[in-house]
């Protein structure tokens, strides 16, 4: 397996569920290395422009709006197969079908505060890091 790198974000609800600490401890106890990360309260502008692909869908605006209901930690994951191993850790996007042990069945609430995001490809990874981090702002390992 490569060594990849993938965007993951902690949700307004898990941040204020003060779980930053335990989802991360799933990060290192999975082989993922924090390379990036930044708390931030992002504008309606950003968070639009993150979910850009999702614009067209009912949940939309929802989305958007949770989005910017509080500040979120977003942080770049870089390990061995790193965009399906942090999708694996976070579950389905319901989490009432997570798999149990999973971020989203032991956290999550509901589909739309759902407590973490991550990139679903490689392709799209690079694309998102880039949306949140320079270059100069990912450490290598
Ligand atoms: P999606 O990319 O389908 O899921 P995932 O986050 O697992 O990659 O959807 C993006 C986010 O949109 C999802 O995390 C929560 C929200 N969402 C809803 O609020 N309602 C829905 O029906 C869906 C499919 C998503």
């Amino acid at each position: 397996m490569a060594l990849e790198r993938t965007l993951s974000i902690i949700k307004p609800d898990a941040v204020a569920k003060n779980v930053i600490g335990e989802i991360y401890t799933r990060f290192e106890k999975a082989g993922l290395k924090v390379v990036a990360s930044k708390m931030k309260q992002l504008s309606k502008q950003e968070a639009e422009g993150f979910y850009a692909v999702h614009r067209e869908r009912p949940f939309f605006n929802a989305l958007v709006e949770f989005m910017i209901s509080g500040p979120v930690m977003i942080q770049v994951l870089e390990g061995e197969g790193a965009v399906l191993k942090n999708r694996d850790l976070m579950g389905a996007t319901n989490p009432k079908d997570a798999a149990p042990g999973t971020i989203r069945a032991d956290f999550a609430d509901s589909i739309d505060a759902n407590a973490v995001h991550g990139s679903d490809s490689l392709e799209n990874a690079a694309i998102e890091v880039a949306y949140f981090f320079p270059a100069t702002d990912v450490y290598a390992r």
